[in-house]
């Protein structure tokens, strides 16, 4: 399955590699990081407890809107065009206090889905109809995973057990811009010190750049490459394992 929404550095293309890491068995499965959750719905279950986390409230939103209140989230969204004006009403509005869950995860739904490369900010000129048919399929599947909202270091430190795997994809090395929520070059040296203490397994995604080789030289690096939606051409990226 592929995931509702689209959003920057989200893995759909590199799914598939990524759990070809996987080990052969866990009891747990923590995304850390989870955006857009490409490589969350990328299989029926992952494992027996799966976990779904992100610092973005708006989108921790509406991911939980999705799995506890689908139907109403698909009619408020019914009421909302692919216009450049009401994508400017919208981003105001989502400012604004005042708003129920449902009406907030609709008009965050209808902004990332009209905006250009789901940046939230421009509008994207598309001809594309506001389309929610696979938020049954989404829903369901979401019946089973943990939704958290909370920094990662809280998090990784909540369900680390010997048993577990967390998927970490943080905000990359020098694109950090790109997302609401700051990351800073002392947040990279934190996630670096709360995986170097794991007692469980990670797997890290991260762009191929000497910062990056040389905070993770302790552990297996391994190059990978597709095309980017934050650059032109193909894009250099490694996977970082502590097994
Ligand atoms: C590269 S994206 C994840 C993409 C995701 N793997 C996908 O396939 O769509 C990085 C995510 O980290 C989130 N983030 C930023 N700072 C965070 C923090 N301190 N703790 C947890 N999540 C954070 C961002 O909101 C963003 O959704």
């Amino acid at each position: 399955m592929k995931s509702f929404i689209p959003w920057i550095g989200g893995k759909s293309q590199l799914a598939k590699k990524i759990k070809s890491h996987f080990p052969d068995s866990f009891g747990r499965y923590i995304e850390v990081f989870g955006g857009g959750a490409s490589v969350l719905f990328s299989a029926e279950k992952h494992a027996p407890i799966e976990v779904y986390n992100d610092a973005n409230g708006q989108l921790v939103n509406l991911f939980r809107c999705v799995k506890y209140h689908c139907e109403e989230l698909q009619r408020e969204i019914r009421f909302y065009l692919n216009s450049r004006e009401m994508f400017g009403d919208i981003r105001k509005r989502l400012e604004c206090p005042g708003f129920t869950d449902i009406q907030r995860a609709a008009m965050f739904y209808v902004v990332i889905k009209t905006s250009y490369g789901a940046d939230t900010d421009t509008f994207g000129c598309s001809v594309k109809k506001i389309d929610t048919s696979s938020f049954d399929e989404i829903a369901k599947r979401l019946k089973r995973v943990v939704i958290e909202h909370k920094d990662f270091e809280a998090l990784i430190k909540q369900y680390d057990r010997p048993d577990a795997l967390f998927y970490c994809d943080p905000p990359y090395h020098t694109t950090e811009r790109h997302y609401s929520e700051k990351f800073s070059e002392a947040d990279h040296y934190r996630l670096n010190a709360v995986l170097t203490g794991l007692k469980g397994r990670f797997i890290l995604s991260y762009n191929d750049d000497d910062f990056v080789r040389d905070l993770y030289k302790n552990f297996n690096i391994e190059s990978v490459s597709r095309s980017n939606n934050l650059s032109s051409g193909a894009f250099k990226e490694v996977i970082i394992k502590n097994y």
